[in-house]
């Protein structure tokens, strides 16, 4: 599948023409050539990792300012981003397992936001209900316990109805759960370790962002950033690199590969590590999940560029860029750490403890009026915020079928279906096992056209308000959320 693409951009590579032959502009939506970039020219940059104000014996205290900032992304351009501490992405929280975090949100935005941490099993005063928004001059502090294992986790905006354009104008960030376990493997670490956020953006011809929802059936694609640099290149050494790749684009479905045709070696999915790493050709990535992997650049000698690529060139809303970013092997170092063959205990899900199973269908309806459009439905319902769409006990262990229905044979489109509280296993896939790439815990799970999976999850860590919903952020912003109760 990946092969007219990759082989004729290996060849590329390996003739060493690669800046030439990739340059894209960064369009406006009216197609007015504006600003060439040239590909793997800027630096990877890796965002900073957040200090604590204070700690004490059980917390660590941080402070988090909502604010606008004019930054330069695109090179000799300007735009204006709603950033946490001014920044895009947001600063990086480092968290470990048992110490609980503690972050008080300020607003200084000129509207209403919300904060979640995606993936933690969060209290539900502190899980960022859409209605409990921190209004503009205010503050909030959100409580993470981080009982639960390591893994990449993401924090974003979750306003109701401005999801899509809260986090397109820059509010996310990366939220790394470590623990002891983790530690003792001998994974790569410090500088090889490496978070990859990707977020493509549509660029108007003044350098701001230009999110365009197309009637919410999810934001159109552009630029391709990765840590908030468009198509950047991250020099690297001939050594073994891990990378926690999160895909945090509103509505732009990935499939990762590399050019060089090295295997993508998984260890994680969203829940943390997998008991054994899985040797992947390509990973689809949607919306909102992630995955680590590790690439042992030792088999490549000095000067090689490879280029991390997406292979789904086709979203809901038009074309998507098929290179996300470059590695450029650019120094000779040693590695004498082999890659662990085991990485965690397994993970047997014992099916038959279930107690019930739910249905959920996500399906689209059209609305007419003065601007008619998709009206995005979970059992063809619109988000209500007052009834849950299903009350688990505290404990009980569900199947949830998730089930993509189109709407007469239009519209069938991804969605990346997320649970908040807990994570899950994906028992089946349209009747059968799980794909590769997702066997470990999850808390998002894609749902193409058509589709139906079914998962498995243990409502356990707090009762109270949670919510399921689409990741495509403009269905989630259109209605496609359920408030589900753990009682
Ligand atoms: Cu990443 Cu409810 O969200
Ligand atoms: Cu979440
Ligand atoms: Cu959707």
């Amino acid at each position: 599948m990946n092969s007219p693409v990759s082989r004729r951009e290996f060849v590329a590579l390996g003739a060493g023409v690669v800046a030439g032959a990739a340059m894209t502009r960064a369009t406006s939506d009216h197609d007015t050539p504006t600003h060439p970039i040239r590909h793997f020219e800027v630096p990877l940059p890796i965002p900073r990792v957040l200090e604590p104000i204070r700690t004490d014996a059980t917390t660590d205290y941080y402070e988090i300012v909502q604010r606008e900032e004019r930054v330069e992304i695109l090179p000799g351009r300007h735009t204006v981003i709603w950033g946490y501490n001014g920044t895009f992405p947001g600063p990086t929280i480092k968290a470990r397992r048992g110490r609980t975090v503690s972050i008080r949100h300020v607003n200084r935005l000129g509207t209403p936001t919300v904060v979640h941490l995606h993936g933690g099993v969060t209290p539900p005063e502190s899980d960022g209900f859409p209605m409990d928004h921190v209004m503009p001059g205010e503050a909030r502090e959100y409580v993470y316990p981080n009982a639960q294992r390591a893994a990449t986790l993401w924090y974003h905006d979750h306003a109701m109805d401005h999801t899509g354009r809260n986090i397109y104008m820059g509010l996310a960030g990366l939220y790394l759960l470590e623990d002891d376990e983790e530690r003792s493997l001998g994974l790569p670490e410090g500088p090889y370790d490496v978070p990859l956020l990707i977020q493509d953006r549509l660029f108007a011809s003044d350098g701001s962002f230009h999110h365009k929802t197309v009637n919410h059936l999810g934001a159109k694609s552009g630029t391709m950033l990765v840590n908030g640099a468009p198509w950047p290149r991250l020099d690297v050494s001939t050594r073994a690199c891990r990378f926690r790749i999160v895909n945090g684009c509103n509505a732009t479905p990935l499939r990762l590969a590399l050019s060089s045709g090295d295997p993508l070696i998984q260890i994680a999915t969203d829940g943390g590590l997998l008991p054994v790493p899985v040797v992947c050709r390509q990973i689809p990535l949607a919306m909102a999940e992630r995955v680590e992997i590790v690439i042992d650049f030792s088999r490549h000698s000095l000067g090689t560029n490879i280029v991390l690529q997406n292979l789904n060139t086709r979203g809901a809303t038009g074309p998507i860029s098929n290179e996300i970013m470059q590695f450029h092997v650019g120094r000779v170092e040693h590695d004498s750490r082999t890659m662990p063959t085991h990485l965690a205990e397994g993970q047997p899900v014992d099916r038959s403890a279930a107690i019930r199973t739910r249905q959920f269908v996500f399906s689209v309806r059209p609305s007419f009026g003065p601007r008619p459009g998709p009206s995005w439905r979970i059992n063809g319902r619109r988000f209500d915020p007052e009834t849950p769409i299903a009350s688990p006990g505290y404990g009980d262990v569900e199947i949830w079928r998730f089930i993509n229905k189109r709407f007469l044979g239009v519209l069938g489109i991804v969605h990346p279906v997320h649970v908040h509280l807990v994570t899950f296993k994906v028992l089946e896939r349209n009747g059968r096992p799980p794909l590769a790439h997702e066997t470990g815990w999850k808390d998002t799970v894609a749902l193409d056209r058509d589709e139906e999976v079914s998962v498995i999850a243990k409502f356990e860590g707090y009762r109270g308000r949670y919510l399921l919903h689409c990741h495509n952020l403009e269905h989630e912003d259109h209605s496609m959320m359920a408030r589900f109760d753990v009682v």
